[in-house]
């Protein structure tokens, strides 16, 4: 490259700040909002998980989100780049990330596939009377944990839609794909969402479920497992230590109220969190009213289930079923769907900053290769199986560990936190003190360490789910190998200049942001 400033210089940007935090919540609320944490926080205590939720956020989610914006925003490139600018050799954490961005990807993509199924069948109620049997027989044609190559249409024409979707946005880009969908879809997306909510709060019986939502089983937090759930309920709702945080502002322009912006989201994700529990325990309450049983009564109240089985058969209970159906499923395609578009261009602009590619080349590398996998393994008939190992993993194993890596490296490694704790200052209102630094660097990755070991010694002496042996080694510890093996092998290529050796972070920053910066 002749010129690396000018190359810096045609760096996409968000065309405003608020295309960023737009874009930023797109990523955060998704199907984790809606089908994860309702659940998690029942089974998790009930009123008690607002403890560690709170918990989780304030000592990690909110330091590591801003941790993901100071890289980003600093070094001025997507993950395996940023952290290669930090120090040459931590490229494979970049890496790393960019890996399970892809993992997720390839089966979150599945379960958007599903629900623009349902979007469609809401209109007339084709679940029928059994919504178990037409989600898991009819519909996905579960199977065994095996490794199956029977593909289900109904699956996989709607998996194609969703990739060439995304194939689209990817190409148009940063500014003119991801920020326009998330300026339209994300407004609506709550307008839509909180009508659904009303309209459940209003139903009969909701107040039953409300109750079981929100009363406080204290018990709960001596238990690791619910300080597990909280924490890992954070990190995937937040998007964060994924390196899409890192890509998103690393796209902002050099003026940008970084943590302000980062407290907006942080505030909005976990506010549709709990509209989302509100609304899915009203519906709940509903059911049970309807079925004359109480709450804990009522099966399948997380996960896929949750949605497309429980949900279904509120949803034909209730008066206006179809348009009630037809907006549940909308709202968790577009959540979806702008979830989606953030993990995936994290994949396309590591693989364009590394091989400098075009944009379009980088997008159909990654639509394509990507989309025959989703496809190829989670349109079969074992395709729910494999979607709920690789969820355990990548997430609770996947994550957790990468956030561990990013906060030690920065903090202890690299001693680059007060430096990007400066960065943040100069460029944002909302300022942090060096208790920052002791939350990213101590606090965060003790507590991460301690729930990951506790999680790896409960997988390896009771399995997950009761699946084989045989199956978990690929499925779930492949998966792991997997990430490990691709993060190191794509270091190897060289970067041909593009890393510019040269590169100053941004301009440093004048003495008046300077003075700012230390006080
Ligand atoms: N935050 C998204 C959700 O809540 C999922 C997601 C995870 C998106 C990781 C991007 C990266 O569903």
């Amino acid at each position: 490259m002749a010129n690396p400033d000018a190359a810096a210089a045609n760096r996409e940007t968000w065309t405003r700040n608020s295309g960023f935090i737009l874009a930023a919540i797109g990523s955060a609320v998704g199907l984790g909002n809606i089908w994860r944490f309702p659940g998690v926080a029942y089974e998790s205590g009930g009123g008690a998980f607002i403890v560690p939720y709170l918990a989780a956020l304030l000592t990690a989610g909110i330091p590591i989100l801003f941790l993901d914006y100071a890289i980003g925003h600093r070094y001025r490139a997507v993950a395996p780049l940023a952290f290669r600018r930090i120090r040459r050799h931590a490229e494979a954490i970049g890496w790393f990330q960019t890996g399970l961005l892809f993992v997720i990807g390839v089966y979150y993509a599945a379960v958007i596939a599903w629900a623009m199924s349902y979007f469609v069948y809401s209109f007339d109620l084709r679940w029928g009377e059994d919504t178990q049997t037409f989600f898991l027989s009819d519909y996905l044609q579960v199977g065994d944990p095996e490794i199956s190559t029977t593909i289900v249409g109904n699956v996989a024409l709607p998996l194609v839609i969703v990739w060439l979707v995304i194939l689209a946005v990817l190409c148009l880009g940063v500014a003119r794909g991801v920020e326009k969908i998330n300026m339209v879809f994300i407004p609506l997306l709550f307008i839509g969402f909180t009508g659904l909510v009303i309209r459940a709060i209003t139903l009969p019986g909701a107040s039953d479920g409300l109750n079981a939502l929100f009363s406080p089983d204290w018990s709960a937090l001596s238990d690791l497992d619910v300080w597990i759930a909280a924490y890992s309920q954070i990190f995937f709702s937040l998007s964060i230590a994924f390196g899409i945080m890192i890509a998103y502002s690393s796209f902002q322009r050099r003026k940008a109220n970084m943590t302000s912006s980062g407290l907006v989201v942080a505030f909005a994700n976990s506010s549709f969190e709990i509209l989302a529990g509100i609304g899915v325990f009203s519906a709940l309450g509903f059911l049970a009213y309807q079925q004359q049983a109480a709450i804990s009564e009522l099966e399948g109240l997380t996960g896929p289930i949750l949605s497309f089985v429980t949900f279904p058969a509120v949803i034909s209970e209730m008066p206006g079923a179809s348009f009630w159906g037809a907006l549940f499923f909308g709202s968790l395609v577009v959540a979806g769907f702008t979830s989606l578009i953030s993990l995936l261009i994290g994949v396309s602009s590591s693989l364009q900053e590394k091989f400098g590619l075009s944009r379009v080349v980088a997008s159909a590398v990654t639509a394509g290769v990507s989309g025959i996998i989703s496809i190829g393994l989670f349109s079969t008939t074992s395709g729910l199986i494999a979607l709920d190992t690789v969820d355990q993993f990548a997430n609770n194993i996947g994550v957790v560990s990468s956030a561990i890596i990013m906060t030690v490296f920065a903090v202890w490694l690299a001693r680059d936190a007060d430096l990007l704790r400066r960065h943040l200052n100069a460029v944002s209102t909302f300022h942090l003190g060096k208790w920052w630094v002791a939350l990213i660097g101590v606090v965060a990755p003790v507590f991460l360490a301690t729930m990951l070991v506790q999680k790896i010694i409960s997988i390896i002496s009771d399995g997950y789910e009761g699946y084989p042996q045989w199956y978990i080694g690929i499925f779930g510890w492949g998966t792991i190998a997997l990430l490990l093996i691709g993060a190191a092998a794509l270091t190897l290529p060289g970067w041909n200049g593009r890393d510019y050796p040269g590169f100053q972070a941004w301009p440093p920053l004048d003495t008046e942001q300077k003075k700012e910066a230390v006080r």
